[in-house]
Formats: structure tokens, sequence, C-alpha cells
């Protein structure tokens, strides 16, 4: 079983050869080293946090009869659940694709299950104060610290075998400011609507309180996804191609540094941790408490929705999505964004298209921009008018967006994001407008996905993107291969069951795709929050020109890397052993 178990996760790290009894130093402890903190020391940091911390089983520990948890009601739940990413955020451990906990404990009783790939404790948050004494304790006794919000994440970058989790997940409350906001410390307003939000609050529950304000914010198009990874990543939206990244729209940050010590970051003080937490990735500056974002007046927008029509050949659908990303610039100069989402190799995950243009005044303004493209697209293909849909007109964005984004409805694991509770991989690339127009394009998207992979295009780059409208502080550290870009096409894969040969030829399979969806823009990058784990020269595709100074700001705040995560700013000092151990290079 702990074969099985370090198979994967070496797998998951890419990791080289094993490491044996190093010192202390070189490595973070893990549960059986000598120095690994003793009960007494876990019940002190326990008071300290009122009770808060937990020692989680795995989450389908109830499905296993050698775990107490064991009970047929309670796995006939979990399993009923095991596909909604929102009983995954509700869980204090767990995360969405079972690959990168190294399968160690699946809802079935022929699967084995062990605690081995989860965190060993968990901090279940209630205050800053809580979250100040888990970074505090992590750091003086050496022990992996781990940070999970929703565990969304597709590098599997909040779940980390054998540590201490600090679990943000209750952390929601938010506080609106209508006229405008004073940043702490600066003499002066900024006079836009904005809200300060705690760090797990998730999209689902932004998105309502703004329609109630008749407000919007530019955030993921995600039920689920929570502010503590999406802006620290940089975040795109449907409102993106107008009005900026996630990241763009930030006006302050509090957060925990690995000194323990509190910090607001905004444009007049810690200036170089508010440019770096924008975008240069979450787990690796400090634990973000709270984030203050501008909001936008509320404006009604128009939504095409349209479909492939499945019996077309699958050489028509490509030369109809083709058609679709060669024009793309079209539609995104006018702030229009948009999701493609299908297989065209396949009859039945036959790809739907979703466009949103923003401030529309009726429907017209949008469908006579479709008109065209949609001949166009039917007219690549010889005349098979294969591409079908129209225009609906939202009197308001909320009125779109909050019914699509109800987290109760989230609960329900038949509205399931693909591949939630399975097996996921990713791999993605930003195309820029010289990428859009290569001879090679077509070839470049056939090659980048097979018969049991979703090609997952985010049309959410364009001129807001490209020079963001509203930014304060003069810039911050998105990945400026997002600047010039118009989509960002990704290969995902996902299947069912722990085969780790079948693991391994999903990834082999993936770095294919990979070379053929950079092809079109070898010096350019990708998307660090959607992307591929095991990715070569991550600090380059990732981060980009923003990665010598990340990291010189890294070492600065946490020079002995009390938070550590894979791809993340520094991590390169690190890597993971077979028994999901961190050890220094
Ligand atoms: C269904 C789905 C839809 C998505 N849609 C979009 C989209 O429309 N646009 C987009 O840009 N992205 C999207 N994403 C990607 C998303 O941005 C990332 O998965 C992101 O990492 C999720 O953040 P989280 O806080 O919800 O998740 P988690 O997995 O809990 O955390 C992600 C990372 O952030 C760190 N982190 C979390 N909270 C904090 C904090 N408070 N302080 C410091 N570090 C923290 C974690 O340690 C981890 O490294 C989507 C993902 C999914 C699964
Ligand atoms: C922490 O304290 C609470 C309250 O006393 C207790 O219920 C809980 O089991 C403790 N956690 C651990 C891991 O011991
Ligand atoms: C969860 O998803 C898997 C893979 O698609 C599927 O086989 C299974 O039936 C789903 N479970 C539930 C309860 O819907
Ligand atoms: C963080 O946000 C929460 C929710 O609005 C609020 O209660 C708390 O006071 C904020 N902290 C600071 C320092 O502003
Ligand atoms: C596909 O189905 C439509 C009806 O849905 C039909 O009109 C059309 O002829 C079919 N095309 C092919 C190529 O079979
Ligand atoms: C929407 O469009 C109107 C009219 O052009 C403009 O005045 C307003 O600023 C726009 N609002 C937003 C949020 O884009
Ligand atoms: C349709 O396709 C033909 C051949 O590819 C091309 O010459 C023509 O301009 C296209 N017409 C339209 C309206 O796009
Ligand atoms: C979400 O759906 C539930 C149940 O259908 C409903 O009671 C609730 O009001 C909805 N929430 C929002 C914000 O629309
Ligand atoms: C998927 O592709 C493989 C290899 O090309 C082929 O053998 C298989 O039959 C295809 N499966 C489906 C469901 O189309």
């Amino acid at each position: 079983m702990l074969a099985s178990l370090s198979g994967a996760l070496l797998l998951a790290s890419a990791a080289s050869a094993s490491k044996l009894s190093l010192a202390s130093a070189d490595c973070k402890l893990i549960p059986g080293s000598p120095a690994w903190p003793s009960p007494g020391e876990w019940d002190a940091l326990n008071q300290t946090i009122s009770g808060r911390l937990l020692r989680p089983r795995p989450p389908a520990a109830a499905c296993h009869e050698a775990f107490a948890e064991f009970s047929d009601g309670v796995c006939t739940t979990v399993r009923t659940r095991w596909n909604s990413s929102q009983w995954h955020s509700e869980q204090p451990a767990s995360n969405m694709w079972q690959n990168f906990n190294g399968y160690s404990c699946l809802p079935t009783e022929e699967a084995p299950c062990s605690d081995g790939g989860y965190p060993v404790y968990v901090v279940s948050a209630r205050e800053r104060a809580h979250i100040v004494a888990a970074v505090k304790f992590a750091k003086e006794k050496g022990v992996r610290l781990n940070i999970k919000s929703t565990g969304h994440d597709f590098l599997g970058r909040s779940v980390q075998p054998k540590s201490l989790s600090i679990w943000t997940h209750q952390l929601k409350s938010t506080e609106w400011h209508p006229v405008g906001y004073q940043p702490k410390g600066c003499d002066f307003m900024i006079r836009e609507p904005a809200v300060t939000f705690e760090s797990g609050a998730q999209m689902g529950e932004l998105y309502a309180q703004a329609k109630e304000r008749k407000l919007m914010i530019v955030g993921g198009d995600s039920k689920t996804v929570s502010g503590g990874g999406y802006l620290t990543g940089g975040g795109h939206s449907p409102l993106s191609p107008k009005y900026g990244m996630g990241a763009d729209q930030v006006l302050e940050i509090e957060a925990v540094l690995a000194s323990g010590e509190v910090i607001t970051a905004n444009e007049c003080q810690n200036q170089d941790l508010f440019w770096a937490m924008r975008g240069g990735g979450g787990s690796t500056f400090g634990v973000v408490t709270n984030f203050t974002v501008r909001a936008l007046p509320e404006v009604p927008i128009t939504v095409w929705f349209g479909t492939l029509r499945s019996n077309a050949s699958a050489e028509a659908k490509w030369d109809v999505v083709t058609h679709i990303f060669r024009e793309w610039p079209k539609l995104g100069s006018e702030g229009i964004s948009g999701y493609l989402i299908g297989n065209p190799w396949s009859t039945i995950n036959v790809p739907t298209l979703q466009i949103i243009m923003p401030n529309t005044t009726s429907r017209d303004d949008l469908q006579k921009l479709m008109d065209p493209f949609v001949a166009g697209a039917n007219n690549a293909t010889g005349g098979q008018p294969i591409l079908r849909g129209g225009s609906t007109f939202y009197s308001g964005y909320g009125n779109f967006q909050v019914p699509r984004t109800n987290l109760t409805r989230a609960r329900d694991p038949t509205s399931t994001f693909p591949g939630t509770g399975q097996s996921k991989l990713i791999t993605s690339w930003l195309w820029d407008t010289e990428a859009l127009a290569s001879p090679n394009l077509k070839q470049a998207l056939m090659g980048s996905t097979d018969n049991e992979t979703l090609l997952f295009t985010d049309f959410t780059a364009g001129p807001g993107t490209h020079s963001p409208p509203f930014m304060r502080g003069g810039g911050n550290a998105v990945n400026p291969a997002w600047r010039t870009a118009w989509v960002r096409p990704a290969a995902e894969m996902n299947w069912k069951g722990r085969d780790l040969d079948k693991l391994r030829e999903r990834m082999a399979t993936l770095k294919t795709f990979e070379r053929a969806l950079i092809s079109l823009a070898p010096e350019g990058g990708t998307y660090g929050n959607e992307a591929d784990f095991s990715a070569d020269n991550w600090q380059h595709k990732f981060y980009g020109s923003n990665y010598p100074t990340l990291l010189e700001i890294k070492r600065r705040v946490d020079p002995d890397d009390v938070f550590w995560c894979r791809t993340c700013v520094g991590s390169e000092g690190w890597e993971e052993t077979e028994e999901g151990q961190l050890c220094r290079v």
C-alpha cells in the first residue's frame, strides 16, 4: 500500500533518488522523526488556538473497516458526494484530484486507505490569531506547512502529506465599501466601490453579495474557487477582457508572514509584497487573511450559447474550432470573453461555446457580431452548418452569474466539474496574436488532445488584461504572458481509478499535448494556476520575467522556506522524497 502511495507521489513530484538519514536541518520533520513535536507540544498549540486543532481521518475513512470511523451510512454519503467540489471544500484536508494525494484513500473497499497522503494536523482557523499560531509553530519546530482553502488546486498545491495544514475555509466574512476605500497608511481615498473579504470566501458567495448591492466583481467562472489561490495566482474572469485580471483589482492585502508578523500590503506600505502577492502565487510569501478589491457598478450583459452538431465529422469540428481561435481577436477586442469546452474527436462530449459581452444595451449588440462569426465558422467546414446558438440578454451581470454559482447547488454531485473526486492532469498555454495567426494553428489544436481529453479553452484575455484600465501601485506580478495573450487553451485529462500505469501513460501523453500547445508561442508562458505540475522550466513558464524579483522577495521574507509548494517561487530548493518528506536539494 505504501508502495502505491509513494509511487504516485514520486510521479507527482517528478522526484529523484530518495534520501536517507538526513539531519533534520536538511528535511522538514515527519511523524517518526526523532524531533517530531510531542503530544504535549501539539496540545499546547491546540490550547493557543482555542481547541481548533484537528487530527482528521482521511476523507473516505468511513468506507474502510480498519478505521474507527467505519460506517455504512456515512460511507454511502461520502460516495454520493465524492464528485462534488463543494464537499471536498468542506472537508478539513480533502482535495479534489486523487492523484495528488497518491490515491491514498478512496471511498471503495477494494482501494487502500491510509492517512499518508494527507496533512497530519489541521488548524481550522476561525481568526487571524489561529493562523499566526500555526505559522509560528511550523517555523519553530521545522514541520512541513500546508495551506488549504477549497482544495481545488490543479497542481495539488493544497494537499501536502505529513504536514500541519492551515484550513482557511471558515474565514468568509466581508465588509463592503460602497463609495470608496482608503488603503491603510495612505492619505487618500480610492473613490471606487470596494469589498474587503477574508481569504476563504468563495466566488458564489461574493457574487451573491455583490448582486444585492447592484455591484459586480472580477472573479472566476466558478462557484467554489476561493480568493486565496485565485487572486494570488492572477485570476482570470469572464469580465477580464474588459476590466482586467482579478489581481489587477486588488487594493490591499493583509497577510501573516513566515515570521508570524501580520502585515498590510498596499501602494503605501510593503509595496514589494503588494506587487508579489498579486500574481506571484499562493502559499509563498505568507497566508493572506484579507483581500480588498474594487467592485464595479453592475452592468447588463448578453450571453451567446451554442454547440457543435454531434454527428458532424471530427474534421469539420476541428475546422470550426480552428476558425473560432483564428478569428477570436475580432470578438476579444470588443471586451468579449468566452469558454469553449469539449472534445472535437468525440461524438458524445461535443464542444459547447459560451460567449459573454458585458455592458450591452440589448441582445443585438452581441448577436450582430456573432452572425458573421458563426457564418464564417460554418463556412470553414466547406458549408456544413454545424455551429448553432443564440443570444440572451440579462439586465444585470448578477442575474446571469448568481444562479449558476449557487453554493447550495454546488453541493449536488451531479453539477460536478469534470474529474472531481477522480484523477486530473492539466496543461495549458497562453496564445497571443502571432500564435493565432500561425499556419500551424489547426495542427497544434488537434495535437493537444486525444479522445479522452477535454479541450478546455478560456477566452478570458483581451484589452482589459493587455493594458489594465484599473491597477494600483503601478504594476503587479501577474505573468507578463497574460499581457499579450488572447486565449488560454488547456488539455484537461480526467479518468477514473488509481492505476499507476494509467497515470504514467497520461503524464507522458500530456507532455506531447504540452509540446503542441507551446509550439505556437515557444517564448511565451502559461497560467500557473491551471498548468502541468511537472513542467520543466516552470520558473519562466509560470512567472516569466518576474521570477528573479519574486525569488529575491521570497528569500528576504521567508529565508527558511516555512511556506513551500510545488512550482511555487523558491520551491526548487527542496524536493519531496518517496516518504513524502520535504528535504533540501
Ligand atoms: C472548478 C474550477 C474552476 C476554476 N475557474 C477558474 C477561473 O475561472 N479563473 C481562474 O483564474 N482560475 C480558475 N480556476 C483555478 C483556480 O484559480 C485555482 O485552482 C486556485 O488555486 C484555487 O484557489 P483556492 O483557494 O480555491 O484553492 P486551494 O486549492 O485551497 O488553494 C490553492 C493554492 O493557494 C494557496 N492558498 C489558498 N489560500 C491561501 C491564502 N489565504 N494565503 C496564501 N495561500 C493560499 C494554497 O496553499 C494552494 O497553493 C478554477 C479551478 C477549478 C477547480
Ligand atoms: C484540541 O482541543 C479540543 C478542545 O479541547 C479537542 O476537542 C480536540 O480533540 C483537540 N485536538 C487534538 C488534535 O487533540
Ligand atoms: C463520480 O464520477 C465517476 C467518474 O465519472 C462516476 O463513475 C461515478 O458514478 C460518479 N459518482 C456519482 C455518485 O455520481
Ligand atoms: C478582515 O476582514 C474581516 C471581514 O471584513 C474583518 O472582520 C476584519 O476586521 C478585517 N481585518 C482587518 C485588519 O481589516
Ligand atoms: C446530422 O443531424 C441533423 C439533424 O440533427 C441532420 O439534419 C443532418 O443531416 C445530419 N448530418 C449528418 C452528416 O449526418
Ligand atoms: C457601460 O457603458 C456605459 C455607456 O457606454 C458607460 O458610461 C459605463 O461607464 C460602462 N460601465 C462599465 C462598468 O463598463
Ligand atoms: C467561405 O469560404 C470560402 C473558401 O474557403 C472563402 O473563399 C469565402 O471567402 C468564405 N466566405 C465567407 C463569407 O467567409
Ligand atoms: C441557492 O439555491 C437555494 C436552493 O435552491 C436557494 O434557497 C437560495 O436562495 C439560492 N441562493 C442564491 C444566492 O441564489
Ligand atoms: C480513442 O483513440 C484510440 C487511439 O486512437 C482508439 O483506439 C480508440 O478506439 C478511441 N476511443 C474512442 C472512444 O473513440
